[in-house]
């Protein structure tokens, strides 16, 4: 139900059609003080036609509504308020949410259409860092909101695993590796042997050129070479899938920039053929300075293609493999510009799609005040925050509820619940710090807080013999007012998120809906036998269902005990 259209035709049959629906419909305003009432129109809109002042329109059109429907229409200066009948609204949202259950919320916007998300997509040989993390649960939460408003997502991780780097870590490691250390600790050795390159480079340059020497071999499909490189490619995966099933996130493809080498001539040929590429310094590049951006540089000097020649040839291959109706790249701020070249190149060769392409760039999260970087190896750290924090989870419900059957699955689904939900509750642009002890606590603005909110309203309905019938749900009690408000809410937020790629819009809205609940259960007596229970046990179980829904558009579990 459409309280706010409601209103809008209200005001509309007041006026005798004199203003437009919809014209009426944008101005109507949610007050932020209760005692506002629950819409506002603000008459100043009409002064100009009716000649009159905005306040007398606004005690005339007060008189003319017709309040059925309404607890009271009153004018508070230029103000109309309109207070909804809290036991029809109650009655309405209540039954919704119960009848469509885990599908309340459920949008057809979407038509089907297919949308790829570029997302995670670490290198090959180095850690995931914590830009992956973000871009893997981003990627994760946008694609189940996707979903959920009828598109079909596609998550695709990108693996970095082609580039000139394999050639030097090939050399690398034929220098000074040894295949029992990289068995052992696949992904700090690799990236210790590639540091240790760069340091040694320095007094030898030769190394370069072998380095060169390998990377051509690779290209080329030496069999050496590609061994070298499947095995690395291999033993990097296995433990990167660690951290994902940890997560609890799956891909639908792990096609990274290698996928792509017998698509790059391609994509040459296209750009040659609409006479976009030209010579600089013995390099071909698209000039993008119409754009107001750095050229794109698609072929260095040796013939070796880059970063961007195959998102180029990848962008194509999504379109032709999905016909997709938008395109997400789920990729750290710092690459705005590499997007931004990706989409005016892709223009330049004529393809309109171009403009379904969108990176979702984030902020940075840094740990305990400290930036990761890529130096500091710390892939188990990752892994072990993740560890760290199911452990910390552990401890808390060993001490509140010490029965708790299940408890180290529990403790698995809060402890990296919290890792999530820390991550998408922010913005987000908004860089931000992970400290996390704040992140796995029970209260306060955390993952925990909304699942252990929804755990008690499950607990409530157990404890309660009365199973909730979906009959008339007329809930007047005024402290049932804002969890009610938020329940209604909860369609148009999920569209909101999806509109503007922002999970944060649904964390935030768990919190307040759990707050509000936290609130109602604080001051009204649930559990007494009267002719309301079934009314109170029906926004009990409308709060858990929600919530559950949306702790699972986020990517994190809802342990019913917790
Ligand atoms: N591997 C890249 C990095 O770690 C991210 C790739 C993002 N996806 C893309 N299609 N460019 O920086």
């Amino acid at each position: 139900m459409n309280y706010k259209k409601q209103v809008a035709q209200s005001i509309v049959d007041a006026l005798d059609n004199q203003l437009d629906e919809q014209v009426v419909y944008e101005k109507i305003e949610v007050p932020k003080a209760t005692n506002l009432g629950d819409y506002a129109f603000p008459t100043f809109v009409l002064a100009k036609t009716l000649h009159k002042a905005p306040q007398m329109i606004a005690k005339d059109l007060v008189e003319q509504i017709n309040k059925s429907g309404y607890e009271k229409v009153e004018a508070q200066g230029p103000y109309v308020n309109f207070f909804l009948d809290k036991g029809t609204f109650s009655n309405e949202v209540l039954q919704t949410v119960l009848t469509q259950n885990s599908h309340y919320g459920d949008a057809t916007i979407g038509n089907n259409g297919k949308v790829p998300i570029d997302m995670s997509s670490p290198n090959i040989a180095k850690p995931i860092s914590m830009g992956h993390l973000r871009s893997t649960v981003i990627g994760n939460s946008l694609a189940n909101l996707l979903s959920k408003t009828g598109y079909q997502p596609v998550k695709i991780n990108h693996l970095g695993d082609w580039g000139t780097q394999f050639g030097k870590l090939i050399e690398a490691y034929k220098l000074w590796g040894s295949e029992e250390e990289v068995k052992a600790d696949p992904i700090n050795k690799l990236l210790e042997y590639y540091v240790r390159f760069h340091k040694e480079d320095q007094k030898h340059p030769e190394l370069d050129d072998e380095a060169r020497k390998w990377f051509k071999k690779l290209e080329d499909g030496d069999k050496e070479a590609t061994e070298l490189w499947q095995w690395f490619r291999s033993v990097s995966l296995k433990s990167f899938k660690r951290i994902y099933d940890k997560l609890g996130i799956t891909f639908d493809s792990y096609k990274g920039e290698a996928f792509y080498n017998d698509k790059m001539d391609e994509v040459v040929q296209l750009l040659e053929d609409k006479n976009l590429l030209k010579e600089s310094q013995g390099a071909e590049i698209v000039d993008l300075d119409k754009y107001n951006l750095n050229p794109a540089l698609i072929k260095k000097t040796d013939g070796a293609t880059l970063y961007i020649t195959r998102d180029l040839a990848a962008a194509i291959y999504r379109k032709r493999t999905y016909d997709f109706v938008q395109s997400l790249y789920v990729v750290g701020a710092e690459q705005i510009n590499h997007f931004k070249q990706l989409k005016a190149v892709l223009k330049e060769m004529g393809f309109d799609w171009s403009d379904n392409i969108h990176h979702i760039p984030f902020g940075l999260i840094t740990l305990n005040g400290k930036k990761l970087s890529t130096r500091s190896g710390r892939v188990v750290l990752l892994d072990k925050v993740l560890d760290d924090a199911i452990d910390l989870a552990k401890q808390q419900i060993q001490s509140k509820n010490p029965d708790l059957k299940d408890a180290d699955k529990v403790a698995h689904e809060v402890g990296v619940g919290a890792v999530i939900f820390h991550d998408l509750k922010n913005e987000r642009m908004n860089s931000f710090d992970f400290d996390l002890s704040e992140v796995v606590r029970f209260e306060g603005e955390t993952g925990p807080y909304v699942q252990y909110t929804r755990a008690r309203a499950e607990s409530i309905l157990r404890k309660s013999d009365h199973k909730v019938k979906i009959t008339d749900l007329n809930l007047a009690d005024p402290n049932a007012w804002e969890t009610l408000k938020f329940l209604q809410a909860f369609p148009e937020t999920i569209l909101r998120a999806v509109k503007e790629y922002e999970p944060s819009v649904i964390a935030k809205y768990a919190l307040h809906l759990a707050k509000s609940f936290n609130q109602y259960y604080a001051n009204s007596k649930v559990l007494v036998e009267d002719d309301d229970l079934n009314a109170r046990l029906a926004l009990v179980q409308s709060v858990s269902v929600v919530l559950e829904i949306a702790l699972s558009l986020l990517g994190v579990q809802a342990p019913s005990e917790m």
